[in-house]
């Protein structure tokens, strides 16, 4: 039986993002609420979830990638606003946003076109480009975190878009583990 490897598209982010990021978990984790919190090294921005692919599949995605890619040249991109998903009601995700440039945007789209052609079909949920900061185990303690996040104004620097991956997936008791498969320079 051939095995299957989880996986998805993304963009990874500057170590500087990443240690200002880890700054704002910090001070949130303070807080004690009940959230799991992303690993900060772990962040990154997911342009297309793919689930479970053969590996045979691989090449034929990566021709995709490369063609989308070659749509675009490197673009800026900032991280800015927060949020919780489903709702304010029912927070299971807390998130920052991202400053979605008209490339990025594009990019998705493209993606999501041209996966289409090999079986892979676009969220049923509207596209929502974001960093998962923490998931929310329990309702206990989580109010005050969520209220200092979305009060935080957090804004980090912007930073320039230069490659795409193509990541796997291992979901392992202590969290995901991501490792990259391939990347792909705009
Ligand atoms: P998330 O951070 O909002 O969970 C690997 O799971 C990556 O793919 C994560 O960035 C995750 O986003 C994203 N993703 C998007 N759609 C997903 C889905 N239906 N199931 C799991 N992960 C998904």
């Amino acid at each position: 039986m051939k095995s299957k490897i989880r996986s998805f598209i993304a963009i990874h982010l500057p170590e500087e993002l990443i240690t200002q990021i880890s700054g704002l978990q910090d001070r949130l984790k303070a807080m004690k609420g009940d959230i799991r919190w992303v690993h900060p090294e772990a962040m990154h921005l997911t342009l297309k979830f793919l689930g479970d692919i053969d590996s045979g599949q691989i090449e034929a995605i990566f021709a995709e990638m490369e063609k989308a890619c070659k749509t675009v040249t490197p673009f800026e991109c900032s991280v800015q606003g927060a949020g919780v998903f489903p709702d304010m009601k029912r927070p299971r995700v807390l998130w920052l946003g991202i400053e979605g440039p008209e490339p990025l945007i594009r990019l998705i789209r493209t993606l999501n076109d041209s996966l289409l052609s090999l079986g892979f079909e676009p969220e049923e949920r509207k596209s929502h480009p974001h960093l998962t900061l923490g998931r929310v185990r329990s309702l206990q303690g989580t109010e005050p975190v969520i209220r200092a996040l979305m009060n935080s104004g957090f804004a980090g620097s912007a930073f320039t878009v230069r490659s795409l991956f193509l990541m796997k997936s291992d979901l392992k008791p202590s969290g995901p583990e991501y490792t990259i498969i391939k990347s792909i320079q705009l």
